[in-house]
């Protein structure tokens, strides 16, 4: 059970309602396009390899975030035991449609009822950059108690330093959701302020496939 509280996001039904709107569109995108998907993106695919390699029978893993399930399903298939689970339940609906036997489950980020030191892995992969930035350091904390001592966590977010007000999205959608850019050195800081020691950075700078930052970090032994 969970005793630290994490305060809610005040813009959370918002980035939920927005989330289940572009579902459908953005798991036929991942699914027919293969954007979003790892197995695609060859940087991508070895991060979560390497994250995969690196928590492989120490116990469950969670997927924060999961949205249609593909990373998800990609761990499953490497025989991983994961659960996704994500704000979005019209995002979990596809996650069950497009991969039957795996777990899935809806909820936020900010309410999960964690055990500590219970998770061999935590991932928040591309699914945290909408928290508010007060908010990010509470959940990460959070993270960091439920990862067993030697547990990793793994996450993918957009550089910037800019709020990003989203107004559409995945085919003009209309959305409302604002995207926290981090600076990598601030990332890493909230990281390991939350309990956190960062063992890998990779960042993405080709705007064709995509910019961002991917950082592992392991709760300390
Ligand atoms: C860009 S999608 C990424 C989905 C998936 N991780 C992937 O890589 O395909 C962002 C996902 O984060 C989820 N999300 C946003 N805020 C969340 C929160 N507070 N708790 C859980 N999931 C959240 C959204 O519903 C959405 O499915």
């Amino acid at each position: 059970m969970c005793a630290h509280r994490i305060d809610r996001p005040a813009d959370l039904d918002l980035v939920r309602d927005s989330y289940d709107r572009v579902a459908d569109n953005y798991a036929h995108m991942v699914t027919t396009t293969g954007a979003g998907d790892i197995r695609s993106h060859p940087w991508l695919k070895a991060s979560v390899d390497a994250f995969a390699d690196s928590v492989k029978d120490s116990g469950p893993i969670l997927d924060v975030g999961c949205g249609p399930g593909t990373v998800t399903a990609y761990l499953a298939e490497r025989g991983l035991d994961v659960t996704g689970v994500d704000l979005s339940s019209r995002m979990i609906e596809n996650a069950r449609r497009l991969y039957p036997r795996c777990r899935f489950s809806v909820g936020s980020a900010t309410e999960l009822d964690l055990e500590d030191a219970s998770l061999a892995g935590v991932l928040g992969w591309w699914s945290l950059f909408n928290l508010p930035r007060e908010v990010l350091p509470q959940v990460l904390a959070s993270f960091a108690r439920a990862l067993k001592p030697g547990g990793f966590f793994l996450t993918a977010t957009h550089v910037g330093d800019e709020d990003v007000t989203r107004t559409e999205a995945y085919g003009g959608v209309p959305v409302r959701w604002t995207t926290h850019k981090w600076l990598p050195e601030q990332f890493l800081t909230v990281i390991e302020q939350a309990g956190l020691r960062p063992v890998a950075e990779l960042r993405l700078l080709d705007e064709r496939s995509g910019t961002g930052l991917v950082v592992m970090a392991e709760r300390p032994a």
